[in-house]
């Protein structure tokens, strides 16, 4: 049974990944999750400076799901390198840095910082809903950025779009246009909630990103359109909650997927859906997952 696929040109042993916002430097992560099973690890988004984030209270459980504002807390491409990618090449698993900035400047910072470092390739979150600049604003015209980061950049890189815009097809082809070699998708949606004791917002932001089952359809959607609208590899991600979330999304067109909010409710979830895919390509016979991209039909 072949569980590998090709991303950009990198061989992933299989599909599944963590999403960024995961884990931060991946130390507490690796305590319950052995990261040379997964396919590939996507890092928490890194700046050009060390960022503080938002003020708190900045996360909040909602139905199906949560609600986040952590505004992209990091500690700067510095400390990164000099911490982080030595301690995650210590696993064989690929490397995925999700690269953040408040401008173009910063963006670019960032990806020229990398370019000498062993990682295999960058996600840039254009799509974070929870800062004012860098965010939303490139998420919703990529093609610009999407150049810039071309220009720069030495190893692949995937684009990460936004949900939140009227049609992701558009974006997915704006991006694919400024020359990117992969997709991600979804970020998370704009959502937001009131405690009516206190009459108040909960988050401190007053809006955060919903993430976790109740997005996943929407996600599932999205990259079935854009799987439709593209001819570049998709990495699939939202409401990943177990094995057959994952095939769900692969069968919808994506080449790979990654898993977030559900490592907040069960740790050693990735692993669990590696042996989920697997179990299931037994079950129907699939010697090859590449056989499963896209592969559903009406
Ligand atoms: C707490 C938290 C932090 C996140 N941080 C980032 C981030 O730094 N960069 C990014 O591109 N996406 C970030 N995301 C978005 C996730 O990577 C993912 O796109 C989204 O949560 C949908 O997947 P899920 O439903 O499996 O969580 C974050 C999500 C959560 C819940």
């Amino acid at each position: 049974m072949n569980t590998s696929v090709e991303l950009c040109g990198v061989t992933l042993k299989n599909p599944v990944m963590t999403a960024s916002g995961t884990f931060g430097s991946g130390a507490e992560y690796s305590e319950f999750t052995d990261l040379n099973r997964l396919g590939a690890v996507v890092t928490k988004g890194v700046a050009n400076v060390p960022w503080p984030g938002n003020p708190t209270p900045r996360v909040a459980e909602v139905y199906g799901g949560m609600l986040n504002a952590v505004g992209l807390q990091n500690p700067g491409i510095d400390l990164f390198c000099e911490r982080d990618i030595p301690f995650l090449k210590k696993y064989d698993t690929k490397i995925i840095v999700n690269v953040c900035g408040h401008s173009t400047e910063e963006y670019v910072e960032v990806v020229k910082r990398l370019a000498e470092e062993p990682v295999d390739m960058l996600e840039i979150n254009i799509s974070c809903p929870n800062v004012k600049e860098g965010g939303i604003a490139f998420g919703s015209c990529p093609k610009a950025i999407t150049k810039e980061m071309k220009k720069y950049a030495k190893q692949p890189v995937i684009m990460k779009l936004s949900p939140n815009v009227t049609d992701i097809t558009e974006m997915a082809r704006a991006a694919e246009a400024g020359g990117t070699d992969a997709l991600s998708l979804i970020n998370t949606i704009t959502g937001m909630k009131i405690d009516i004791n206190r009459r108040k917002f909960v988050l401190a932001n007053k809006t955060g990103g919903m993430s976790g089952p109740a997005i996943h359809p929407v996600a599932v959607r999205m990259v079935y359109q854009t799987a439709q609208a593209v001819k570049i590899p998709i990495i699939g991600m939202g409401g990943i909650m177990n094995a057959a979330d994952a095939i769900e999304m692969i069968l919808a067109g994506a080449t790979a997927v990654s898993v977030g909010t559900a490592n907040f409710q069960n740790p050693a979830v990735t692993m669990e859906i590696v042996e989920g895919i697997e179990r299931y390509m037994e079950k129907y016979h699939v010697s090859d997952i590449k056989e499963l991209i896209g592969a559903v039909s009406e």
